[in-house]
Formats: C-alpha cells, sequence, structure tokens
C-alpha cells in the first residue's frame, strides 16, 4: 500500500434487514483507496450502492462489517470523542440540496452549525467566516440572514458546499452534488469543487451516476454494480481500455459529440433490468445481464483484482 493514502475502504459492507427475514446487501465486500488531494469518483446505475458507501464512511449509517481506515488509523468503530474529531477532518455534501438542508434555519446558521459544535472562533468570528465561506462560495453577506427556502437549487447546493468547508476539512464525500441541479448551473458547481479542492487542498471521493461528469473531476475511478466495485482504474485508461463488460457496456451509452465516432463505436445494450440486491446468491452479479457469461460465473463470485498497473477488474473472463 502507498504511503500517500487518507482513506482506506476494506471488505466494506452495509446490509438492511427489510423484514420477512430478508436482507438487502447494499454494499458488498467493496475495497478501495483514496490517495491525499486526488478525486476518485465512484460511478454506477441509481441504486448500486453508491450513497450507502458514502454514508458508512461518513458514519451515518453503521457498517456490518469490514474496515475503514483514515488516515493510517481504524475508524471502523469510533467513540463520541472520536468521532467529533473525525467530523472536522471529514464532510459530505449531499445529492439533494432541498432535503439535505434545514428549511427553518438561515443559511448563516447552517454554515455556522459546525464550528459552533466545534467550539471553533467566537461569535463575532464565526460571523466573519460565514461571509468569508459565503464569498467563496459565490454568494454574499446578504445571503446569511436568508431561509433556505428562499434560494434556488443552486444556491442551496452552494450553502452545502460552504457548510462543508466551514470547519476546514482536507476530506469530502461529493454524493451526486449536481444531479439535482438545472444542466445550465451544473458547470459552475463542478468548477467550484474543482476550484476550491485546488485551494484548499482537498481529498474528494466524487459520486456521481454520469460519467462524463465523473470523467471530467476523477483521478481514478470505481465503477459499481448491484453494491460491488467490478472496475477501478486511472480516469483515462478507464475511458480507452475499460475491461469489464458491464463497464463496456455502461461506456458504450454515452453520447459523444462526434458523429464519426459514434458511428465507429459500437454500441452494447445491457439486456434485462438491474437485479433486486434482496438475497442475491453466489456468482457473479452480472451474469444475469452478461453475454460473456460461463458456468463459473454463476458459481462463483469473481473478486476485485489488479491486472496490472492498479487497473482492477473483477471478472472470471479476464
Ligand atoms: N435505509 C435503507 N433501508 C433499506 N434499503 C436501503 C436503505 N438505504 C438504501 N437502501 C437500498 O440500498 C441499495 C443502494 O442504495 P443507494 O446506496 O442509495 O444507491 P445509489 O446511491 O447508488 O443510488 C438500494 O437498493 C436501496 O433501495
Ligand atoms: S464474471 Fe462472468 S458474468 Fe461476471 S462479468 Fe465476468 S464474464 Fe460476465
Ligand atoms: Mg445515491
Amino acid at each position: 500500500m502507498e504511503n500517500n493514502v487518507l482513506l482506506e475502504v476494506k471488505n466494506l459492507k452495509k446490509c438492511f434487514d427489510v423484514g420477512g427475514r430478508k436482507v438487502l446487501t447494499a454494499v458488498d465486500n467493496v475495497s478501495f483507496y483514496v490517495r491525499k488531494g486526488e478525486t476518485l469518483g465512484v460511478v454506477g446505475e441509481s441504486g448500486c450502492g453508491k450513497s450507502t458507501t458514502g454514508k458508512t464512511i461518513m458514519h451515518l449509517i453503521p457498517a456490518t462489517s469490514g474496515q475503514i481506515i483514515y488516515d493510517g488509523q481504524d475508524i471502523t468503530h469510533m467513540d463520541r470523542k472520536e468521532y467529533l474529531a473525525f467530523t472536522r477532518k471529514a464532510q459530505m455534501i449531499f445529492q439533494d440540496p432541498y432535503a439535505s438542508l434545514d428549511s427553518r434555519m438561515t443559511a448563516g446558521d447552517i454554515i455556522a452549525e459546525g464550528m459552533t459544535i466545534h467550539g471553533m472562533y467566537n461569535a463575532k468570528e464565526r460571523k466573519e467566516r460565514v461571509y468569508e465561506l459565503l464569498n467563496t462560495v459565490g454568494l454574499n453577506k446578504e445571503h446569511a440572514s436568508r431561509f433556505v427556502h428562499e434560494f434556488s437549487g443552486g444556491q442551496r447546493q452552494r450553502i452545502g458546499i460552504a457548510r462543508a468547508l466551514a470547519i476546514g476539512p482536507e476530506f469530502i464525500v461529493c454524493d451526486e452534488p449536481i444531479s439535482a441541479l438545472d444542466v445550465s448551473i451544473q458547470a459552475q458547481v463542478i468548477n467550484l469543487l474543482l476550484e476550491l479542492q485546488e485551494s484548499h487542498k482537498l481529498t474528494y471521493l466524487f459520486i456521481a451516476h454520469d460519467l462524463s461528469i465523473v470523467r471530467h473531476v476523477s483521478d481514478r475511478v470505481a465503477v459499481m454494480y448491484l453494491g460491488a466495485v467490478v472496475e477501478l482504474a486511472e480516469s483515462n485508461e478507464l475511458y480507452e481500455n475499460q475491461l469489464h463488460p458491464y463497464t463496456r457496456a455502461l461506456l458504450s451509452a454515452i453520447p459523444i459529440a462526434d458523429p464519426q465516432v459514434t458511428r465507429a463505436k459500437q454500441r452494447i445494450l445491457l439486456e434485462g433490468d438491474v437485479p433486486s440486491p434482496i438475497d442475491v446468491g453466489a456468482g457473479c452479479k452480472f451474469a444475469g445481464r452478461c453475454s460473456m457469461c460461463k458456468q463459473i460465473c454463476h458459481e462463483e463470485a469473481p473478486q476485485l483484482r489488479d491486472v496490472g498497473g492498479g487497473h482492477y477488474v473483477a471478472c472470471h473472463m479476464i
């Protein structure tokens, strides 16, 4: 393992009890690491376990099993004091800027909340810091006294970003930070996140279902399918030399601006629906939709392994 790793998850598993002795495995044996200062993108269709992975890392929900290591320390189990210390270093930006901010609070109170919890600064300094943060995210001090419901979606997401930045974190889980926003302002928020990464030396776990955005922001990308990471590689490598049948199908679905390239590129259609994550059997989770499927795929779950140069794939046929 490299020594510049900030976060590592090992065999992370999160199961939900969904009644009638049924178990939904939202995150199944996920392992990856994030280097200091890099962006690891996480992509996959809706319901594949991206948010659950992020929330489990952030301890918003408890892991069923596995290990979470942050800056060399095992943080899988933390007491209240340790958790508080962790939240000074790690923060999360949520997908839905409408649901994730309390509409009865002012923007200023939302941004200041973390500083108050951590006993940072006196009241006057906190106010100044709120103004500074509003400025950083492209809003201004007049916005501090306004209630959340008075803002547009894009402005709310900026408040969510200011809240995450307030206590000076080093690591941020960005959970689909632009998917609820109008296309016209998505680029602005992405650019803001990229600028902040540069100026604040941030490390991101960047979750998205849109592959083209992930490519744009990520150094490396992990592709998830039904709770498992099926492929992980450097961004360019993944886009130019994807190996897993699922990644290939996902990538072939991205529209390409150049019509000649589109014609040359064979589109692979995914057959069938994503199966239910409840009581999944042994074997490869992609087996039911995979054109390369063989007998062993139904019997044994393929393990994620390095096929060279940090390109990881979980497939029996590769
Ligand atoms: N609290 C919960 N209780 C039961 N099932 C859940 C819960 N949260 C998420 N799930 C299920 O876990 C799976 C993964 O969900 P999620 O992590 O939200 O996916 P994604 O973020 O990739 O869209 C889905 O099948 C979802 O329905
Ligand atoms: S392990 Fe088998 S079913 Fe799964 S992706 Fe590879 S070839 Fe397809
Ligand atoms: Mg999600």
